[in-house]
């Protein structure tokens, strides 16, 4: 038996909020996951406990070669991701059938390889694998715990690209991740419909990939379904071809390098609510039926928040499209899968919808090389929500005053060295929160949008480190203000309140 005491630390908006109906989801906290041994649990790694341990930095552009191997040296998550090649395209012909749960598919990923490889691994998890082949020839492979492990025909030569396709079928098994203190990341089927919310480890529950953000890629997905229900995933809509067999297939493309957490399938009862911003860009969003007249007006406020962080970054919305699409029950969360965020019935409050609209910069178009490196996605979105409602003179769920106080009352850690079971946790958003708000109080409103606007601008489609928005700051600001932002992100000790 498997025993499992998760708490969930809902932060409730009613403590920062005047509207006592609107539940913020996040920040979550974990407590300890344990088990009686008896049964396996499935894990993308050791938990780390110990804290502000050196870890391994994987810095843009310089992933540390470990040839054909498992694992690209993340110290939270040691087996994500391979080592020996990096993937230039993902396509994934998916047949989906969402009654039975069951995925019958063929991932033609093409590569390119950073050294000879005899051999090489790919990220999987359950699911039958039923052919390999490499550049055409039928290749032979294993399977270990959650490697798929490819030996080619003939050995790959450095810096050639190849082609690499999988045959599987089955039913995805969602992943329990030690980061995640829900009970399962990846592919989930409910209530009629599939969708995915996999950060960070669950892509390998539905498709082989160098599974680490490390790693970004192209996308495309081509979709079978039934008929009656809709198809959507990241990118544009390319085709919709009625198959005259009761199916349909549905194709998307995502065209802008995407980490493989991001990648999202959903399959179910969805109508499509469309509008394009003054700008140009469509937002298309994809609503239950029976909800979809009170989600237009909730989710209304898109093109506002887009237009807001094209300002304070100095730079287009990152990708071709948006949209939101609401799951037709409650999950307590929402998730910023690119281009196209997934929420919960019940998290499709103003401050969430900012925030996953602002993760398209912080998260997704500039991602982390290393998950250790957390707060740069979830401390700009919990800070940069904010400054929306702020400036446009709104009442936010959250906010500093009510940050600082959920803080002061519970542990406290620098976001930046939090042990693997907090990634999701507390300090990530607020105390990560926090150190912007910290930031932006020393050096002025100029000088931190300016370090936005750098820091983005160094890094867009690609990845940042903290150790690089340290140097922006220093850059930027001096030697003071970056005082200030490590005040913030290390130590057990919480900084007074900014002010
Ligand atoms: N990144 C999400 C957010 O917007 C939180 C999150 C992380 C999540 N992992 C998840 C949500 C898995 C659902 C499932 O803050
Ligand atoms: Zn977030």
């Amino acid at each position: 038996m498997r025993r499992t005491s998760v708490a969930f630390l809902l932060v409730i908006a009613a403590a920062c909020s005047s509207d006592p109906d609107v539940t913020v989801v996040e920040p979550v906290s974990t407590e300890t996951t344990s088990t009686d041994g008896s049964e396996p649990v499935v894990t993308d790694g050791e938990p780390v406990d110990s804290v502000g341990e050196p870890s391994t930095t994987i810095s843009d552009g310089d992933v540390p070669a470990v040839g054909g191997r498992d694992g690209v040296g993340d110290s939270f998550y040691p087996s994500m991701g391979n080592g020996g090649y990096f993937v230039d395209d993902y396509s994934l012909n998916l047949d989906v059938d969402v009654d039975g749960n069951e995925l019958d598919a063929t991932a033609t990923i093409s590569a390119t390889a950073s050294e000879e490889l005899s051999t090489f691994h790919l990220d999987l998890h359950g699911l039958e694998v039923t052919s390999v082949g490499v550049d055409g020839q039928p290749a032979t492979f294993d399977r270990e715990a959650d490697e798929l492990i490819i030996t080619p025909a003939e050995p790959i030569a450095s810096e050639s690209a190849f082609e690499v396709e999988v045959d599987y079928e089955g039913t995805p098994e969602p992943i329990a991740d030690p980061g995640v203190p829900l009970d399962s990341v990846g592919w989930q089927n409910r209530e009629g419909t599939v969708y995915v919310a996999s950060e960070p480890s669950g892509a390998k529950s539905w498709f082989p990939s160098n599974n680490h953000p490390s790693d970004k890629a192209t996308f495309t997905f081509v979709i079978t379904a039934d008929s009656d229900l809709t198809a959507v995933a990241n990118g544009v809509r390319e085709d919709l071809v009625d198959n005259g067999d009761g199916t349909t297939t549905t194709t998307w493309n995502m065209s802008d390098q995407m980490t493989t957490y991001l990648a999202a399938i959903y399959v179910g009862d969805f109508e499509l609510r469309e509008s394009t911003t003054d700008d140009g860009l469509r937002i298309r969003n994809y609503f239950p039926p029976a909800f979809a007249d009170d989600l237009e007006d909730d989710f209304e406020l898109t093109a506002d928040v887009i237009d807001f962080y094209e300002e304070l970054f100095g730079a287009d919305y990152p990708f071709a499209e948006y949209g939101s699409i609401v799951l037709p029950f409650s999950t307590g969360f929402a998730l910023e899968n690119q281009t196209i965020s997934v929420h919960g019935l019940d998290a499709t409050d103003p401050y969430t919808i900012a925030h996953e609209i602002m993760h398209q910069w912080a998260g997704n178009s500039v991602t982390v090389a290393q998950w250790q490196d957390i707060w740069l996605l979830e401390g700009f979105a919990t800070y940069l929500a904010y400054m929306y409602f702020e400036d446009r003179g709104l009442n936010s769920q959250i906010e500093p005053q009510g940050m600082y106080s959920a803080l002061r009352s519970g542990f406290s850690i620098g976001p930046a060295e939090v042990p693997i079971d907090e990634l999701f946790g507390l300090s990530v958003y607020f105390r990560g929160g926090m150190t912007l708000h910290a930031l932006r109080v020393d050096v002025g409103d100029d000088a931190f949008q300016e370090i936005m606007a750098v820091y983005y601008e160094r890094n867009a489609g690609e990845r940042a480190s903290t150790e690089e928005f340290q140097a922006i700051v220093e850059e930027i600001a001096g030697a003071d203000a970056l005082d200030v932002v490590n005040s913030w992100l290390f130590g057990l000790e919480l900084p007074p309140f900014p002010e």
